[in-house]
């Protein structure tokens, strides 16, 4: 059974004290530190770069880094962000002129790689690359920001890929992102999700650690 991951995103930490947070974060019980890269181009938003990921890892950082690829296009910079110590690049298929190159540049420098679905995004993106995955994040806002409203629809679309992740018999994470809170972390669950960001809902609130315990205790009823 795959362990089910709760990922704060970044994006809404206080980037005036990031390492602090990080760390704040990851003592309340975080597995993963979701890392939300944004260009002003491919979402109307600019945040941070490969230098933020490495001065993470060199504050001491040793949990997973998620870096969620909100840019277009994407190949360059993917080097750089594999130098500075990510674990996981995901991406959107918008953002990329050949996914398989790209999907297979993250792989053989050693990163796990995934793809990321807009909520109007059609999943045959999936159809020839199950076997280069080791991701599928599913967006329940439209990027760019923090703080929005989970849409509904998400929940479908993530049943849909649960079948098709577990048709593939690959070991594939499925992961969830835009307002994702205590309210509705259950049913994210249910419907087959095991990697679930959050941002505002864990750094909006003082004590890190009651939030991501009442998550898992959310989720454990599912
Ligand atoms: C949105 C980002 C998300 C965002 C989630 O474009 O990809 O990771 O930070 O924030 P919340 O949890 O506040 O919806
Ligand atoms: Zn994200």
């Amino acid at each position: 059974m795959t362990e089910n991951w709760i990922a704060p995103s970044i994006l809404s930490a206080d980037f005036a004290r990031l390492g602090e947070e990080v760390d704040n974060v990851l003592a309340a019980g975080a597995d993963v530190v979701h890392f939300d890269v944004m260009d002003n181009h491919f979402v109307p938003n600019l945040t941070i770069g490969p230098l933020v990921c490495s001065a993470l890892r060199k504050h001491g950082v040793t949990a997973p880094i998620d870096v969620h690829l909100m840019i277009e296009p994407v190949d360059r910079i993917i080097p750089d962000f594999i130098e500075a110590g990510a674990s996981y690049i995901t991406f959107h298929p918008e953002g990329s002129v050949h996914i398989d190159r790209t999907l297979q540049m993250i792989r053989d420098a050693g990163c796990k790689a995934g793809l990321v679905f807009n909520p109007g995004t059609p999943l045959h993106h999936l159809d020839h690359v199950m076997d280069r995955l080791d991701m599928i994040l599913l967006m329940s806002v439209n990027p760019g920001f923090g703080g929005q409203s989970f849409i509904p629809s998400a929940l479908d679309k993530l049943r849909e890929v649960r079948k098709k992740i577990d048709a593939s018999g690959h070991d594939i994470r499925l992961e969830i992102d835009g307002g994702v809170k205590i309210d509705n972390i259950r049913e994210i669950k249910a419907a087959g999700a095991d990697t679930f960001v959050a941002g505002s809902a864990i750094f909006g609130k003082g004590d890190y650690k009651a939030i991501i315990d009442e998550m898992r205790s959310e989720m454990a009823k599912a």
